[in-house]
């Protein structure tokens, strides 16, 4: 186990900086407000933080909108905070990610205001500029993320730039060379100050058909979706030289030794599982968003556990995304009882978990006001339900003090519900001490950490599952109905119930009573025969 990575022994957390914590009273949170709750996160059992953009930014996407690649906003602080807080970190024993942001710059970026100044500007090809249809209107139909046409009409020199979000986001020409240096030089600027790797931005959307071809009607676009879900996005993502690209990041990474690539990617796991490359050339870790999206049943959740893990190369390790700045959050999605199954089913499935700040004490949705909007995907498709500041409210650290403890000022979102971390910390039925649970045995335990996950089933709403490392065996038994069922499983004890009373219980071999609503972990007695070895310092683990 201490040849892995670090990164595969490791649970990230990630910080919307916006939120976590302001410490100038301007209503955004900052550099130095997660530094004065780092050391919350590094008790609460947290091995890295991953922070979303803090780059230069007009702000136009909340920082995924970069004018400066190796600066930081003076809304988040200096660069010298930075690095104050990255030792901070490290000292903590935190590794930190970056958010790399490739695929766009802000339409204030010196680059693109080269390249857009003239049609002779040396960076005109840094960008994607296309001649009008013969109609005048956009050169193809592809259409933005964001609302409305990908293409927008620059007057100054009669041509369209293509934006896959905003018009405040013009894509790169990554078929550039310079680009790509230019990139290189990014990632470098941070790897040489010691960050401990990247969740890179789009990543599946780097490279855009060469001909410009029309995307394909989508036919099964069903009325309501984003509107670029009527076109199938077969020209403008995940074009095959793209990999080539992620290729060509993961080389600059090893030059520094142990740092981590981790791509965002939503596409079917087939797909997904590409951007592993091969022999350890590509990303260390393609997000797997399922549970994001999935159903909340224990069926088509196992098969999704099942399907992906027999689907993964041989060099590949696993992850899981529960929650993030993107989507609805758990608690939200399936109600707070079944957001407390999803830390057990999170923390104990095989592979790196991602946490989203505040799903570990249950954070809902915010009811935003219409005139509280932030998100821009809300503003230019108002009502389609694709605003995203719900998931983005501020941290809630204290609830007797005002906004939250999050802010002194007025913050930028509304503080979404009363509960907090001082409300939830040391009472032991909290969301947040069974997250401190889970955090802690996993690190703990050897075969939640890296063991083979086995004998993944659904009987009816109880999804269960085995981790197993040697002769160390976890059954894990997850009910995801409104009622108490009963389960088939091997002899032991409880390690870990959400409904604490159990823990230590025997579970007899054959039927025993899951409640609705609970996740159990038990530990598997060995066959008397075989007495329990302690594989603490074993080498890697072993796949199913
Ligand atoms: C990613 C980010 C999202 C952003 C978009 C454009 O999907 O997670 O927040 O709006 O890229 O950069």
């Amino acid at each position: 186990m201490s040849q892995m990575p670090w990164w595969q022994r490791s649970v990230i957390y990630q910080i919307y900086p916006r939120s976590f914590q302001d410490s100038n009273g301007d209503g955004v949170g900052d550099l130095p407000g997660i530094g004065a709750r780092l050391e919350y996160v590094a008790t609460l059992g947290i091995d890295a933080v991953w922070i979303s953009p803090i780059y230069a930014s007009p702000m136009a996407d909340f920082g995924y909108d970069v004018t400066d690649y190796c600066g930081i906003d003076p809304l988040f602080g200096t660069l010298d905070e930075f690095e104050q807080l990255m030792g901070q970190a490290h000292r903590l024993g935190l590794k930190v990610l970056l958010d790399f942001v490739p695929n766009h710059s802000s339409n204030r970026h010196p680059w693109f205001e080269a390249s857009r100044s003239s049609r002779d500007s040396p960076q005109r090809d840094w960008y994607l500029w296309r001649d009008p249809a013969p109609d005048g209107g956009p050169p193809n139909n592809w259409l933005s993320r964001m609302g409305g046409s990908a293409w927008e009409w620059d007057p100054l020199t009669g041509q369209y730039y293509y934006h896959a979000f905003l018009p405040e986001q013009p894509d790169l020409n990554w078929r550039n060379p310079q680009v790509r240096r230019a990139m290189d030089v990014a990632l470098r600027f941070w790897l040489d100050r010691g960050v401990d790797g990247f969740r890179v931005d789009v990543l599946w959307l780097l490279i855009k058909d060469a001909q410009y071809r029309d995307n394909p009607a989508n036919p099964n676009y069903v009325v309501g979706e984003p509107a670029h879900h009527r076109l199938l996005q077969s020209y403008t993502e995940d074009q095959p030289e793209v990999h080539d690209i992620v290729r060509s990041m993961r080389a600059t990474l090893n030059e520094y030794g142990d740092r981590v690539l981790i791509g965002e990617i939503y596409l079917p796991v087939p797909q997904l599982l590409k951007y592993y490359g091969a022999h350890g050339d590509g990303a260390d870790m393609p997000f797997n968003f399922q549970l994001l999206n999935a159903r909340w049943n224990a069926a088509g959740i196992a098969n999704m556990i099942r399907d992906y893990d027999n689907a993964l190369p041989e060099h590949a390790w696993p992850n899981w995304v529960l929650g993030n700045h993107d989507n609805s959050r758990i608690a939200s999605r399936v109600g707070m009882a079944q957001a407390c199954v999803a830390a057990v089913l999170l923390l104990t499935l095989r592979g790196t978990p991602t946490l989203y700040y505040g799903d570990e004490i249950g954070m809902t949705d915010g009811d935003i006001a219409p005139d509280q909007i932030q998100d821009p995907a809300e503003v230019r498709q108002p009502g389609i339900g694709q605003g995203r500041d719900p998931e983005r409210t501020p941290m809630q650290w204290d609830s007797s003090l005002p906004n939250a403890g999050f802010t002194d000022g007025r913050p930028w979102l509304p503080i979404a519900t009363t509960t907090s971390v001082r409300d939830q910390e040391g009472d032991p039925s909290s969301m947040l001490t069974l997250y401190r649970r889970l955090l802690s045995l996993r690190r703990s335990n050897t075969a939640l950490m890296c063991g083979a996950i086995e004998n993944i089933a659904a009987y009816g709403d109880v999804l269960t599952y085995e981790r197993r490392y040697r002769n160390q065996r976890l059954f894990v038994a997850l009910n995801m109905g409104a009622k108490d069922a009963t389960v088939q499983s091997p002899s032991g004890s409880v390690l870990l119930s959400t409904v604490i009373s159990r823990t230590g219980e025997a579970f007899v071999d054959g039927d025993n009573q899951v409640a609705a609503g609970e996740g159990v972990i038990v530990i598997v007695r060995p066959p008397t025969s075989t007495p329990m070895r302690n594989d603490r310092d074993s080498v890697r683990a072993s796949r199913p």
